[in-house]
């Protein structure tokens, strides 16, 4: 049994069904393609480097699993969970090889320190405020001493509500924008340290982007 559960939001099940809505037009619009956004691969690319020998490493919220995909190629041990089952399916379809599940950020039962990296890659801006510093303590336990999470999300103040999205399919979600400060005060809450934080003014769905990495304190052993 879990000995930290986490709420589960009000709106779950709206969100996974406008996500499982989305899914085909998503992956046909390649929205999850890195390499489009220099700037936000390269934080990537430095989660990778920061993370290779730690041990495995899991993308909350993985999508069709592009992000998953591309750390594999790069060496990574790493799996991909969504609360989405269309977009796994997408995600399972596209890269065979790599190993994905269905199951909310909010719902993991991540034993702890058993993780040496954790993306949270544009897929925590749909919890309600109250349950994200909840998600963000389970990451805070679930990553090895030395590990680091990685959060890219759309930066700014207050909510946005979604009624459509990715070519005007029908959708309902609030997107809770955030400030780096709120963030880093959330991490630090998590226990986690500050290691990068990287403002990317035009990005992702004409909002700004914000990715900021985090490490459990203490050196790793392994
Ligand atoms: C904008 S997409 C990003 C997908 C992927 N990370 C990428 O970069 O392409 C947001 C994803 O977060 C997932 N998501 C939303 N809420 C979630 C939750 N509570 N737990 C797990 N995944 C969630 C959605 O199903 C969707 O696949």
């Amino acid at each position: 049994m879990n000995a930290f559960p986490v709420e589960q939001p009000g709106d779950l099940e709206l969100v996974r069904a406008s996500y499982d809505r989305v899914a085909d037009n998503y992956v046909e619009m390649n929205l999850g393609d890195i390499t489009a956004y220099p700037w936000l691969r390269t934080a990537i690319d430095g989660f990778a480097a920061a993370v290779r020998e730690l041990g495995p490493v899991l993308d909350v919220g993985c999508g069709p699993g592009s992000v998953t995909a591309y750390l594999a190629e790069r060496g990574l041990d790493v799996s991909g969970v969504d609360l989405s089952a269309r977009m796994v399916e997408h995600a399972r379809r596209l890269y065979p090889g790599q190993r994905f599940a269905v199951a909310s950020a909010t719902e993991l039962e991540l034993a702890d320190a058993s993780l040496g990296g954790i993306l949270g890659w544009w897929s925590l801006f749909n919890l309600p405020r109250h349950i994200l510093p909840l998600v963000l303590q389970s990451f805070g336990r679930a990553l090895i001493p030395g590990g680091h999470l990685i959060i890219g999300t759309h930066m700014g103040d207050g909510e946005i509500e979604r009624t459509e999205a990715y070519g005007g399919v029908p959708v309902g979600w609030t997107t809770y924008l955030w400030q780096p400060a709120e963030l880093w005060d959330l991490l630090a809450a998590a226990g986690l340290e500050p290691v990068a934080e990287l403002k990317v003014s035009e990005s992702v769905a004409g909002v700004p982007s914000l990715v900021l990495v985090a490490r459990r304190p203490g050196e790793n052993l392994r």
